[in-house]
């Protein structure tokens, strides 16, 4: 049960008084950002300055600038050419989980991984591995300031996201410019690639400036909500080993599972990843229960009628995703893991369009869906052909909510390599075949 051990009316106080603090935190500092912006008005000039919103702190309309150069990235074609190289950093990430002696924190790890799918995969930078730990380091810490209240002094969260921005942007540049110097040898067509070249097409050369605000705005959209998921994809493995055992099976069945064995790297097509029914089932369950964004904020261009009420123009409002989930009238049990609800046979969000809405929906729906649920298949199809893991403490973590959902304190498990006859390697030899992607 999801909320073992708690009282559901505990849970919900909780999970309410987290939804109205990031909703105020949101709100108050995205009017004192809008303020910051309106005292840089020229008091001279009696113009108004043009309308509109500045975004977030930190990230401001970046996500905008994305939304009009690219929906190519994630077309069918980009996602066949990223699916060996998500293979790849999947199966050298197990590899070195399987040789630590120690417990694995899944959820800390499972960003490093989503970080390093993004920044090697979608970005095709080669960073080297010591610099992209570093990288990472700072990221985090951007990440951690994105929320915060845009105040600049001293050691505020504020100045503290502004410094690990200019780091970030930085490190960027570097891998920017020796990308775009060293184009020969590569196989595949990574996201910059697409947009820089779609640009081109458009016939607008993208500054520098763009292009780090476009790959920081890709991280950050990618980063957690991925790792998020990833987490509570191998925390319900573990706590439903029959949920496992039938997904190695309908593996097998497909000829993946050679004797226990993995595919290899390249194997994997997005037409096999889509013939995996059983897998779908298990994804879409993770993401319905475990949704790991609880929702999204909308202002009211057009003043409209909800259950008899009038919702004005001008207002801000948020749409739950995790509420609609856990009251959408067509899942039974809604607490219960149960990926067969959305077998062929059950499909029981066929009806309607709204019950089930992991990546948001209607025009602003997540543009990275389609990638984040390929890199999860590929997770889980790795999980069950090349890992055995155990739980490495005696109860599951509790889980909270922001800000995205994720264990309390991360998920500890202890991962071991399986040869091709299901056989454990050994943590050494796992070490020494770990290379770098
Ligand atoms: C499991 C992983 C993911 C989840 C659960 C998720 C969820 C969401 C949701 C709920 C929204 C809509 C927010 C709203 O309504 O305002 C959204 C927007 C977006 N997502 Fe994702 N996302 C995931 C992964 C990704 C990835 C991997 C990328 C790209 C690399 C991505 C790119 C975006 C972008 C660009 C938007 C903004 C779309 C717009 O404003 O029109 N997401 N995501």
């Amino acid at each position: 049960m999801l909320f073992e051990g708690l009282e559901l009316v505990s849970a919900l106080a909780t999970l309410a008084a987290c939804l109205v603090s990031v909703t105020l935190l949101l709100a108050v500092s995205q009017q004192l950002w809008q303020l910051r912006w309106a005292a840089t008005r020229d008091k001279s000039c009696k113009l108004p300055i043009p309308k509109g919103s500045m975004g977030f702190p930190l990230i401001g309309e970046t996500g905008h600038w994305l939304l009009q150069v690219f929906s190519k990235i994630f077309s069918h074609e980009a996602l066949e050419s990223y699916l060996p190289k998500i293979q790849l950093v999947i199966q050298d990430t197990l590899r070195a989980w399987s040789s630590q002696p120690e417990a694995i924190n899944v959820y800390q790890e499972a960003q490093r991984l989503t970080f390093r799918m993004a920044v090697r995969v979608l970005l095709g930078f080669s960073i080297p591995e010591e610099d992209l730990g570093h990288l990472f380091e700072v990221y985090q810490q951007f990440v951690d300031n994105v929320f915060s209240l845009p105040v600049d002094l001293p050691f505020s969260g504020y100045r503290r996201g502004i410094q690990a921005r200019q780091i970030l942007q930085k490190g960027l540049e570097k891998a920017i410019r020796e990308k775009l110097q060293c184009t020969q040898g590569k196989d595949y067509s990574d996201a910059l690639d697409i947009l820089i070249e779609s640009s081109k097409e458009h016939g607008k050369e993208m500054t520098m400036q763009e292009l780090k605000d476009g790959t920081l705005e890709l991280i950050f959209a990618a980063y957690a909500t991925t790792a998020s998921a990833s987490t509570s994809l191998i925390m319900q493995l573990l706590k439903h080993p029959a949920v496992l055992e039938k997904l190695r099976e309908e593996l097998r069945a497909q000829g993946l599972l050679h004797g226990g064995g993995c595919p290899c790297e390249g194997t994997l097509r997005l037409d096999t990843l889509s013939g995996l029914h059983y897998l779908d089932c298990v994804i879409k369950e993770v993401m319905r229960l475990f949704t790991p964004i609880s929702g999204g904020y909308r202002t009211v261009l057009q003043t409209f009628e909800l259950d008899g009420f009038q919702i004005p123009k001008g207002w801000s409002v948020m749409y739950s995703i995790r509420d609609t989930h856990d009251t959408a009238p067509v899942f039974k049990d809604v607490n219960v893991f149960d990926p067969d609800r959305f077998s062929q046979a059950r499909s029981e969000d066929k009806d309607g369009r709204f019950h089930y809405l992991p990546f948001g929906g209607g025009v602003r729906t997540c543009l990275g869906k389609h990638l984040a649920k390929l890199f999860l298949k590929v997770l889980a199809v790795e999980l069950a052909s090349t890992s055995r893991f155990e739980l490495a403490t005696r109860t599951f973590p509790g889980i909270t909510l922001v800000p995205v959902l994720h264990p309390v304190d991360g998920l500890s498990v202890k991962f071991f390599g399986l040869d091709s006859n299901q056989n454990e390697i050994l943590p050494e030899t796992e070490a020494m075949l770990s290379a770098t992607v």
